[in-house]
């Protein structure tokens, strides 16, 4: 089974412009999704798909998804907003008000989460979204999950995005995920960069964004006084692809555009496979 996955889109970044740069970002990486050779069963769409949760962005979004040939979900992130994300996705089975569902699949399940809380940058997580995780995960203790949320529940060292892995909200969401062994993997979004981890015994990817990337600097920050370091990025938007393959999640990332093609399986490159595939058989 393969799943794809997009985050931070931001659409509406320059308001009121159907060509913007995160809009042009976002459709090289689904060409490159329906052209390419690796057909998804799903796409995951993991929050901050528009940059003000206006209307109109999410009809932009929608006009640019409409070439994809496989069902997408989306996530909430802290720049959207519910009702507008909502009213975009029908298809969206929202409980309590939260964006919030399981997709059961013969293999696997996958759970989306709702992290947002409106007008707030972090993440959130109340009783009410907890109680629901609980029974979402507690008849499917049998069957591999998948939690799919916006924000990560960690720091990631780039210190002017993290906003602390001891909150409130991710101590009631570690609580409510603990003893519940059948959850092989946490996919997010929020950090516009690739990343893994484990996080608790759980494999933790955050995707890398199609919207400009957060530039990568661990170092620490003084926040009164600006050292002109880089911030955002120009770096090709990323397309992530996780593969279940029956026992783990295998997640792979691409940046979209720029790439050359050095090599193609010619019959110059045939040994170099005929090589590979004699020792696999070998062994
Ligand atoms: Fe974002």
């Amino acid at each position: 089974m393969l799943i794809a996955q997009i985050t931070d889109i931001h659409v509406g970044f320059d308001r009121g412009n159907a060509d913007e740069h995160n809009l042009r970002r976002l459709r090289a990486v689904l060409n490159r999704l329906n052209d390419g050779p690796d057909r998804p069963d799903l796409l995951l769409l993991t929050g901050d798909l528009t940059e003000y949760g206006d209307r109109e962005s999410y009809a932009l979004l929608q006009e640019a998804l409409q070439d994809c040939a496989y069902p997408v979900w989306p996530a909430a992130g802290n720049h959207d907003m519910r009702s507008a994300l909502i009213e975009a996705f029908p298809q969206v089975p929202a409980q309590d008000g939260f964006v919030q569902y399981v997709l059961d699949y013969p293999a696997i399940s996958i759970i989306v989460i709702d992290t947002l809380e409106e007008g707030r940058h972090g993440g959130a997580f109340c009783e009410v979204r907890a109680d629901w995780l609980e029974k979402a995960l507690a008849p499917r203790a049998d069957r591999p999950c998948i939690i799919v949320m916006h924000h990560p529940p960690f720091e990631s060292g780039i210190a002017w995005l993290d906003s602390g892995a001891e909150e409130p909200w991710i101590q009631r969401f570690a609580t409510t995920v603990a003893g519940h062994d059948q959850v092989v993997a946490i996919l997010s979004g929020h950090l516009h960069r690739p990343i893994s981890t484990v996080w608790n015994g759980i494999a933790l990817t955050v995707a890398g964004s199609t919207a400009p990337l957060a530039a990568l600097d661990l170092t620490a920050i003084d926040i009164t006084r600006p050292d002109g370091r880089a911030m955002i990025s120009n770096e090709p938007p990323v397309l992530t692809l996780h593969r279940w393959d029956g026992r783990r999640l295998i997640s792979h990332m691409e940046g979209v555009e720029g790439a050359q093609i050095l090599a193609r399986y010619d019959e110059k490159f045939l040994p170099v496979v005929q090589l590979i595939d004699r020792e696999r058989r070998e062994r």
